[in-house]
């Protein structure tokens, strides 16, 4: 795997790649990145991966200072997954003067669920997304459904700016307890290791309740928050919405997903459920 960490370079070495499929990242790579960057060889000739710790979708009590930079294991398992080449810039090229141009995705969309709870988030993602596909100019790029709304935002962007990139999305890889895998999960004791689970546990039984035809969603959603409070976690949103544009389904909708984010310890954890 050729490893770049300017525009430039990159730009050369992709002269002549064929069909160029994207995996974006933040590093501190998990089996949901691995299983990505496999099911992504099936979507072009040349796979590129990128790693950048992207400031701007950290709010100002986020962890960005923080956040594992893991970056001579990362590019073992990027290479070992079948990637042709890694874009891993610092910030100085990615943002050699403060960006003045950013994304805004509409406020129905990126305002709402992680956006509440985290202002700026997509703004931030979909400025550097948009930036990333300027650079590697991909056709096909992918993103997994454990953050479902930010694949929303993005297939959206793609659409309104027709851009000419498929976006493809892939399952959330989970540990055997039911856990989604998240480079967060690694900030977790032992013993909020073992409680984490609950999240997953509980938007589980949502969409068991729903299938079953439970028609009150909203005593459903409680009911969860309830749970997760009453456990420890201090819990953000459990929300069942329409999988197309997160909006508040209307009685007999189909196509549902249920989300939730929540506080365990000082560690935030989200998780999806499509019903
Ligand atoms: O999902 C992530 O890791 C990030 O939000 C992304 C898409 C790489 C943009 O920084």
């Amino acid at each position: 795997m050729q490893i770049h960490d300017t525009i430039a370079g990159l730009r050369t070495a992709l002269a002549g790649a064929g069909r160029i499929v994207f995996v974006p990242t933040m590093g501190n790579l998990h089996e949901g990145h691995i299983a990505l960057m496999r099911q992504a060889r099936a979507h072009g000739d040349t796979l590129v991966s990128s790693l950048f710790v992207n400031r701007l979708q950290f709010g100002p009590k986020e962890d960005f200072d923080t956040y594992p930079r893991t970056f001579e294991a990362d590019c073992e398992k990027m290479a070992a997954a079948g990637g042709a080449h890694l874009f891993a810039p610092d910030e100085r090229e990615m943002y050699p003067t403060p960006q003045a141009y950013h994304v805004q995705p509409a406020a129905t969309q990126a305002d709402i669920l992680e956006g509440e709870f985290r202002p700026g988030f997509f703004r931030g993602v979909a400025t550097v997304v948009l930036k990333l596909f300027s650079i590697v100019q991909p056709q096909a790029a992918l993103f997994g459904k454990k953050d479902y709304q930010q694949l929303m935002v993005i297939r959206n962007m793609v659409r309104e700016f027709a851009l000419p990139i498929d976006i493809i999305p892939g399952e959330t890889v989970r540990a055997a307890d039911g856990l989604a895998l998240s480079s967060r999960n690694g900030y977790l004791s032992a013993q909020e290791r073992a409680e984490a689970p609950r999240l997953y546990r509980v938007l589980e039984r949502i969409r068991k309740d729903i299938q079953a035809g439970e028609p009150d969603v909203a005593r459903l959603e409680q009911g969860a928050m309830a749970e997760l409070r009453a456990s420890g976690w201090i819990p953000q949103y459990v929300a069942v919405r329409k999988q197309v544009d997160l909006q508040l389904p209307a009685a007999h909708d189909s196509g549902l997903v249920v989300l939730g984010a929540a506080l365990l310890g000082s560690t935030r954890l989200i998780d999806n459920l499509e019903v």
